[in-house]
């Protein structure tokens, strides 16, 4: 499924690569998962050190044992948090409100989704710092794209982490090593569309702060 063109280009695909929480429980072709992970192989890391790892996982038993912190995380903290926090910039109550629902189905069917991928890092004895994250995340979004790209959803997550270390545990990850998002990936049960964020005018500001850029609008 390639919307909202038949092969639509790169603007195309950021503009339209959001969030994607309802999948179908299709198998994933391991062909379109290697595309998936060589683009996130194209990505720049702090000294080309490429110290990621990718944990693809199929495996229902290990994908239910996370699914239980994910769930307990939502109950104990996202959900109640949903319930008082304004919509975010650019996002109508109305959309925040079926935005939430999305996000509680994907809590409740996230070991369905048939292929996760793990974002990893080898922290090995290093303190993890800024550096850390800018040398994962632009991996995860190439692949986020190539998801896109290839009429796949996905959605970056990192909630476990609120129970990193029982999490970390039942995926299996070794001393020094940490996760820092799993995507869930499977045919989306709905269309892609546009993603809706703060005017540019709002973000930008030209040689000096809260200066306005014109050019943005
Ligand atoms: C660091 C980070 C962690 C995130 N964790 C989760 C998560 O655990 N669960 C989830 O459903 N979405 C998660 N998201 C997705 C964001 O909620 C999503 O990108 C944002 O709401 C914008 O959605 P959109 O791209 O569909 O407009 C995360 C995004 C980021 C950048």
């Amino acid at each position: 499924m390639m919307e909202p063109s038949e092969d639509p280009g790169l603007f195309e695909i950021i503009s339209t690569t959001r969030a994607m929480r309802r999948l179908k429980p299709d198998p994933v072709p391991d062909a379109l998962i290697v595309r998936i992970l060589q683009a996130g192989l194209c990505a720049p890391s702090g000294g080309n050190a490429q110290a990621w790892r990718f944990l693809v996982i199929k495996d229902a038993e290990i994908k239910t044992r996370v699914q239980a912190f994910y769930q307990r995380a939502f109950d104990e903290k996202v959900g109640p948090a949903y319930a008082v926090n304004p919509p975010p910039p650019g996002v109508s109550p109305e959309q925040h409100r079926r935005q939430h629902a999305a996000v509680a189905h994907l809590t409740r069917h996230f070991h369905e989704a048939p292929v996760w991928i793990v974002a990893c890092l080898i922290h090995g004895r290093a303190r993890p710092n800024r550096g850390s994250g800018a040398s994962i995340y632009p991996a995860v979004q190439n692949m986020l794209l190539a998801a896109r790209a290839l009429g796949l959803g996905a959605t970056l997550t990192s909630r476990h982490l609120l129970y990193e270390r029982e999490a970390e545990e039942a995926l299996g990850l070794p001393e020094g090593v940490h996760s820092y998002a799993i995507l869930p990936i499977g045919y989306p049960m709905g269309r892609f569309g546009p993603v809706r964020r703060a005017p540019l005018t709002q973000v930008t500001y030209l040689d000096r702060w809260e200066e306005s850029y014109p050019a943005a609008g």
